[in-house]
């Protein structure tokens, strides 16, 4: 399988600190590796920039203010990413509805990378959002080829922990993909926007691609999407960033299920972006060229565009030739509503209800007195109205990979480099005794140079997990740390003690609602027949 845009995966980090580690300001522990951004490969990533740089993630440092009372792992910088967490946070503080969603594939037993996710879905959900935890069985029995009695095993363990951990299955919505019809159902209708050449795209599926495979794409879309099918509301999913790829596409398919498009325009025809970002420049200087300013013309501003220098000149050639057939046509700032999928009466509502002065046409309609923000109030208000989604474009929040104690990547496959929740506790132990450090050569060295706590996964068990939500303590560890204050022993010795106390604590939760399992409202047992993947 070829992966998505980013191919050149095993570029080393080079000297020149990825932009991510800034994230870091009490010497979070920076992740390793490198990226593919594939959803079913190996996830790993050495270079946090090019996710900024290529894909569009934005930096989570940028939105860390607006967040009320932000988790240990957003003041940490391992939550270092994010796509339109603004709209979250804003609900947050607003009080105004919002919900919180993330799947899990039970491929294994559930480790501490999983508790992460697990850890920010129920703080999202302390926060007051609604809460989504999905087991994404149907991925795993398709992309996975696990067998039902694995899957179902493996639900169970996911879900203990993650009840252990905090998840309050009252007030939130726990669910199987094999058992929510209507998550099916909404997969059904994305699948109508989504077809096989974008799959190609995407995610490099071939001709040899099975058919269920891309069904269990179409079903993550709808994972993603569920939250908002009561209402549209802001939506924040927490994954790695393997799983971008998947929230590009939520997010585009989110947009082509929806009745109007609303843009900015400055006349009857259409622009792309770069040519209205030029017009609008041109409307802004028309005090030096029209005749009348309170009235340019498109002409006029076309006349004055010809001249302007830009490196844009493809889309100023454009947006030139745009205004000068417009020719003595007003230039004039306005929303515009552009009927994407709305049915005859979803328009006419439309038009009637836009305040102020308006202007028809067959295909779309202006607004001379609404703001861009109103307008798209006002368009999903009129969607949701006459039976529509109205979605809202679902956010995305971006961890770091872990590493694994063995020094390169956490695999479940390499048990000696993950924890897994299910580990005795002095196995838990000893993985964490046995693991790789950041420290030198010998206790001199050591003590004179400090230890490397930044390239250290024993650091990382203290800023991820065994800090908890004391910054204190992870500092204390970090500065006495690089500053030759702490040796390994000791570190690696008071680590294992925690971590074994956090997985006997753990485990003991596990037990108590192990026996309120039955109380829930979920079928842990699937009964579906053996296939010949089995
Ligand atoms: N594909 C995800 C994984 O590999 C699991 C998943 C399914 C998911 N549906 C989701 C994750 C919705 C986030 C949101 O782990
Ligand atoms: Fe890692 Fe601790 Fe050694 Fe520092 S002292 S390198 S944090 S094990």
């Amino acid at each position: 399988m070829t992966h998505e845009p980013d191919t050149d995966t095993n570029e080393p980090t080079g000297d020149d600190a990825p932009a991510v580690e800034q994230a870091l300001p009490d010497g979070g522990a920076a992740g390793a590796d490198d990226v593919a951004l594939d959803p079913w490969g190996s996830s790993t990533v050495s270079d946090y920039r090019k996710l900024f740089e290529e894909f569009g993630i934005e930096q989570f440092d940028e939105v860390l203010d607006e967040v009320p009372d932000p988790h240990y792992l957003m003041r940490r910088g391992v939550i270092f990413g994010h796509r339109d967490y603004r709209a979250v946070a804003e609900a947050m503080r607003n009080d105004e509805p919002w919900a919180a969603l993330s799947g899990f594939m039970p491929t294994g037993d559930p480790h501490i990378g999983h508790k992460m996710v697990f850890d920010e879905i129920i703080w999202h959900q302390q926060q007051g959002g609604d809460a989504y935890a999905l087991i994404a069985d149907l991925e795993a029995h398709s992309a996975r080829g696990l067998t039902w009695d694995e899957i179902d095993e493996h639900t169970r363990d996911y879900i203990l922990s993650l009840l252990a951990l905090g998840f309050d299955p009252e007030a939130g919505d726990l669910y199987r993909q094999s058992t929510n019809r209507e998550v099916q159902n909404l997969a059904f209708e994305l699948g109508i926007e989504a077809n096989f050449s974008e799959f190609q795209a995407i995610y490099g599926f071939d001709g040899e691609t099975d058919v269920s495979h891309m069904e269990s794409v179409v079903t993550q879309m709808a994972d993603i999407l569920y939250p908002q099918l009561d209402e549209p509301k802001p939506t924040v999913i927490p994954v790695g960033p393997d799983q971008d790829p998947h929230m590009r596409f939520a997010r585009d398919l989110s947009t082509r299920m929806r009745f109007f498009k609303v843009t900015d325009a400055f006349a009857s025809f259409e622009l792309t972006d770069t040519e209205r970002e030029l017009v609008a420049i041109a409307y802004d200087h028309r005090e030096e060229y029209a005749e009348d300013p309170d009235q340019p013309r498109c002409g006029e501003a076309g006349e004055w565009l010809a001249d302007y220098e830009t490196s844009a000149t493809e889309a100023r050639n454009g947006a030139v030739e745009k205004l000068d057939n417009a020719g003595k046509e007003p230039l004039r700032p306005r929303t515009r509503f552009l009927d994407r999928n709305a049915t005859d009466e979803a328009f006419d509502a439309l038009v009637e209800e836009i305040d102020g002065e308006k202007r028809r046409y067959e295909a779309h309609v202006d607004a001379f007195d609404l703001d861009h923000a109103a307008a798209e109030e006002l368009a999903r208000q009129v969607e949701v109205d006459h039976g529509g989604y109205g979605f809202i474009p679902p956010s995305s929040i971006y961890h770091r990979f872990m590493t694994g104690l063995t020094g390169g990547k956490m695999s479940s496959s390499i048990p000696a480099s993950h924890i897994s929740l299910l580990d005795d506790p002095e196995e838990g132990y000893d993985k964490v005794k046995a693991a790789t450090t950041g420290g030198r050569e010998t206790a001199e060295e050591q003590r004179e140079k400090g230890g490397k706590a930044d390239e250290c996964p024993v650091y990382e068990l203290y800023a991820y997990l065994l800090s908890g939500d004391d910054d204190e303590f992870a500092k204390e560890v970090y500065e006495e740390c690089v500053g030759g204050d702490r040796l390994c022993g000791g570190c690696k010795e008071q680590a294992a003690e925690l971590m074994e106390q956090f997985l006997e604590d753990h485990q003991a939760k596990r037990e108590e609602w192990e026996a309120k399992l039955d109380e829930l409202d979920f079928e842990f047992d699937s009964d579906r027949k053996r296939a010949s993947g089995d």
